[in-house]
């Protein structure tokens, strides 16, 4: 039997989410303590685009275990977070009330937002990890532009597309395209929170999305692009041992001694 890309993603994330929530990455009790879980990108291409959150309808898309539905929750949004893994989801549940914070849950395939949603949010934000999960980045470009309220603003931070090629440095192996080319198996039992976990479901598909063709794609749906930066630091080790802390405490991912682009931030609005 044929497992659909869909559900063969969705098996894996339903064992990562399992396993994640008290390690590097997700520190639960840190934010139930009262801990942001926003890195300074994230905030700033926040800032950029809607100044503060206080107040604004947020959807907050493949929300996972919901850390910065949150955090923007505490900033005052009235958050919406959206994914397709009901583990992921009843973790965010659990955690928004150890929280005392209010959060709408929606468990949906990103591509495919139901109707009620449509129209209604001032914000769509999604970070790290989101696209390479998506074979047609036009139709998730869509549902960004439909979720947003006319005026409404997307933030994505997102991988690089060019450290995401790398696998090894030393020796130098790429495994992955810069540009989309359909899709890519991997099969891996670890996780980015520990490379030792052992889950279960270790088969994934992945898709590669350039930065023109993420940026064609939100033009294409008719959103206004109002920022693009892109970065070759960033503060959390995504890497493993690729990425080495520098003194500045930020990681760093060096090619001949050159720091590679590691993340890029978008601003793009839906026109009023
Ligand atoms: C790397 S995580 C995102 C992490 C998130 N940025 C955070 O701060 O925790 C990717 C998330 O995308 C979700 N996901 C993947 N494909 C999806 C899809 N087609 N529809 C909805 N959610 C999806 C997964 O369940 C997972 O929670």
């Amino acid at each position: 039997m044929t497992i659909e890309p869909l559900d063969l993603n969705r098996r894996n994330w339903h064992d990562r989410a399992r396993v994640h929530g008290q390690d590097r990455f997700y520190d639960s009790e840190a934010l139930v303590a009262g801990a942001s879980s926003l890195t300074q990108v994230e905030e700033e291409a926040l800032r950029r685009a809607v100044g503060e959150v206080g107040g604004l309808e947020v959807i907050h898309l493949q929300c996972h275990l919901g850390f910065d539905s949150i955090s923007l929750a505490r900033a005052g949004a009235h958050v919406t977070g959206l994914d397709f893994s009901p583990v992921s989801l009843a973790k965010a549940a659990a955690l928004a009330e150890r929280c005392r914070v209010d959060l709408s849950l929606v468990e949906v395939d990103v591509c495919h937002p139901p109707s009620n949603l449509l129209g209604r949010f001032d914000l769509a934000y999604a970070t790290i990890g989101a696209l390479c999960w998506i074979g047609d980045i036009d139709a998730w470009m869509t549902a960004v532009h439909d979720l947003l309220r006319p005026g409404g603003s997307l933030v994505l931070v997102e991988t690089h597309p060019f450290q995401a090629m790398i696998d090894t440095t030393d020796p130098l192996v790429l495994d992955f395209p810069y540009c989309f080319d359909g899709p890519h198996v991997f099969d891996n039992p670890g996780s980015y929170t520990d490379r030792a976990a052992r889950i279960q479901a270790t088969k994934t598909v992945q898709y590669a999305h350039s930065l023109g063709e993420v940026v064609t794609a939100a033009i294409d749906a008719v959103l206004v692009m109002r920022w693009l930066a892109e970065r070759t630091d960033e503060s959390r080790d995504y890497r493993g041992d690729l990425a080495g802390r520098e003194p500045d405490g930020q990681y760093r991912l060096r090619l001949g001694g050159e720091p590679v682009p590691m993340l890029y931030s978008l601003v793009a609005d839906r026109p009023a």
